[in-house]
């Protein structure tokens, strides 16, 4: 499987990329700047090009800009990825003086992006934090997935299963990703308070 990371530059797509590598998959490394991508694909022994560069010809792409700028990015690649599978990584959040809110109500970051191109999307991976990934040994954790029943998200679940000592847990429809992206304003939350990189364990499963 070829793997394309939009916005691989940064602190999740670098610790995906050098994991993925690792587990031997094929991967590129998107931004915005080629030079940036190259250099940094470099370092972790995968191919780096800009981002509309590395959505061609690639079986899944990771959407993992910095959350405010997924809608745009999806909008600027939407031709360039056509109908190749995507998985957005994105978590809508606001944050104030008090904590980290969810962000928008009533939807997601992964619906928008849904909403713009052609391609089926999933969303997941938001509670596996990038310094989890780095660790030697997967992490104690499970992963997340949603999405309609598409080719999206059957992949997605299966890298999922690839990145977690724990379980890829199929969490239902796209719609819940309004869950799963609120769900990182409480991990957040939770890092803050108790000094943490916290993950997410399902129990109660055969
Ligand atoms: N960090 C984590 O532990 C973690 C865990 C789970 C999920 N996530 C999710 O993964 C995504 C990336 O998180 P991150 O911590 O890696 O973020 P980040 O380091 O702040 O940014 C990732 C990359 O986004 C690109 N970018 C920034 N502004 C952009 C813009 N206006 N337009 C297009 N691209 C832009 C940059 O790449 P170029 O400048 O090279 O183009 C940057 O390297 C987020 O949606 C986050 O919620 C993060």
């Amino acid at each position: 499987m070829k793997i394309a990371i939009v916005g691989g530059t940064g602190a999740f797509g670098r610790a995906l990329a050098e994991r993925l590598a690792t587990l031997g998959y094929d991967v590129v490394i998107g931004s915005r700047d080629p030079e940036r991508a190259a250099e940094l694909g470099a370092v972790y022994g995968v191919e780096g090009k800009q981002n509309r560069d590395a959505v061609r010809d690639v079986d899944l792409v990771v959407l993992a800009t910095k959350s405010n700028a997924a809608i745009d990015t999806a909008r600027d690649l939407a031709e360039a990825i056509g109908h190749t599978p995507m998985l957005c990584v994105a978590s809508d959040l606001r944050f104030e003086k008090d904590g980290v809110y969810p962000g928008r109500l009533g939807t997601s970051l992964a619906e928008e992006v849904a909403g713009i191109v052609a391609a089926p999307v999933a969303a997941g991976l938001q509670t596996l934090a990038a310094a989890h990934l780095t660790q030697k040994e997967a992490p104690e954790e499970d992963a997340l997935v949603c999405g309609d029943e598409n080719e999206a998200k059957r992949m997605s679940l299966e890298l999922a299963a690839q990145l977690v000592a724990g379980r890829a847990i199929d969490a239902g429809p796209l719609a819940n990703a309004r869950a799963l992206e609120g769900l990182t304003a409480v991990i957040l939350n939770i890092n803050k308070r108790y000094r943490a990189h916290a993950g997410v364990r399902v129990t109660g499963l055969a």
